[in-house]
């Protein structure tokens, strides 16, 4: 079976396609979500997915149904029942089905999961991202279904040829759209604080602990645009992404202020075409402590598959 589908208590071979058409995330995006991976059948951190997952209810006053035995259970029998031991698994909690109003209806939340076959993260000669403003809400440490920004920023960097949007904030960087950026300068690493305006990443957090038992030090403090010329390696990581070494940094030339400034009048478009590309940071050299990096995250992954499965 290459894809499971969970929705309100049910298990399905194919998409049951059940939702109310007044779901609530249907119509508004109220919702929150998680992505965990599978690694030899065994869900990977996911008592850190679940705490975020937590944290990410209770900032919208969302209720969740589950306690956090009962979401462990149901992840384990769903991944039990895919068959699928490379996998990842998607879940979103709705505020449920009601008439649309924009307030709270005292609907009951709906539970939706997917469990999906997925291959290891592609060997790569390293990524190029595309540079594009991050015009976010101020509230991007919840992982919430609206994703908007995020899906004109990936789309923009598919057109642009690139694997990933870079975002950009009144000069200072950010996040990936779907993923957390690191930067090594003379021997350090940086990375942005886990404050509103990034999403706290589950790989992000192995990663910071990864560094420390190396011994790398790491700062959490942003990077900006024109600190990228003291830049020796780049680097972006997600539970999907794994660790992802990046070759190149482009832009397009036209929109370079709309990197450092918020401009009033609303922009003809949302969408970012590359016309003419400017080239903001190249890898020169090797990337020695994304490697080293990379290594521990693979001993990681080693170790979770080497856990024996829990029993649902
Ligand atoms: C905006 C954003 N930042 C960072 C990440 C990485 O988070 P994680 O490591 O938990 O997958 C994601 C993953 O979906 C994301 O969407």
């Amino acid at each position: 079976m290459s894809t499971l589908y969970y929705y309100d208590g049910h298990f399905y071979d194919e998409d049951p396609a059940k939702v109310s058409l007044e779901d609530r995330g249907h119509e508004f995006g109220d919702g929150v979500y998680e992505v965990v991976r599978v690694y030899g059948g065994r869900p990977f951190l996911l008592e850190w997915h679940l705490e975020r997952f937590e944290r990410s209810c209770s900032a919208i006053g969302l209720h969740n149904p589950l306690s956090r035995e009962d979401w462990i259970r149901l992840i384990h029998e769903a991944v039990r029942r895919s068959h699928e031991s490379e996998a990842q698994v998607y879940w979103q909690l709705t505020r449920g089905a009601a008439p649309r109003v924009h307030w709270f209806p005292g609907s009951d939340s709906k539970v939706t999961l997917i469990v999906r076959a997925q291959t290891a993260a592609a060997p790569t000669g390293g990524a190029t991202l595309l540079a594009y403003p991050d015009e976010r809400w101020a509230h991007v440490f919840v992982k919430t279904i609206n994703l908007l920004p995020n899906v004109l920023a990936k789309e923009s960097a598919h057109r642009a040829g690139a694997d990933e949007a870079l975002l950009v904030r009144g000069g200072v960087i950010t996040e990936g759209a779907g993923s957390n950026a690191w930067f090594v300068s003379d021997g350090k690493l940086y990375t942005h604080p886990a404050d509103r305006h990034i999403l706290p990443g589950i790989t992000r957090r192995l990663v910071l602990q990864l560094a420390q038992s190396l011994g790398i030090p790491t700062l959490e403090r942003a990077v900006t645009l024109s600190e990228l010329r003291n830049v020796e390696e780049v680097f972006m990581t997600g539970t999907t992404t794994e660790i992802l070494p990046v070759q190149k940094i482009i832009a397009e030339s036209s929109r370079l202020t709309q990197l450092s400034e918020l401009e009033d009048a609303p922009p003809e478009s949302l969408l970012y075409e590359c016309v003419n590309p400017v080239e903001l940071w190249a890898q020169t050299g090797e990337a020695p402590l994304t490697e080293r990096l990379r290594a521990a995250f693979a001993d990681a992954v080693a170790h979770c598959r080497n856990q024996s499965p829990m029993n649902p």
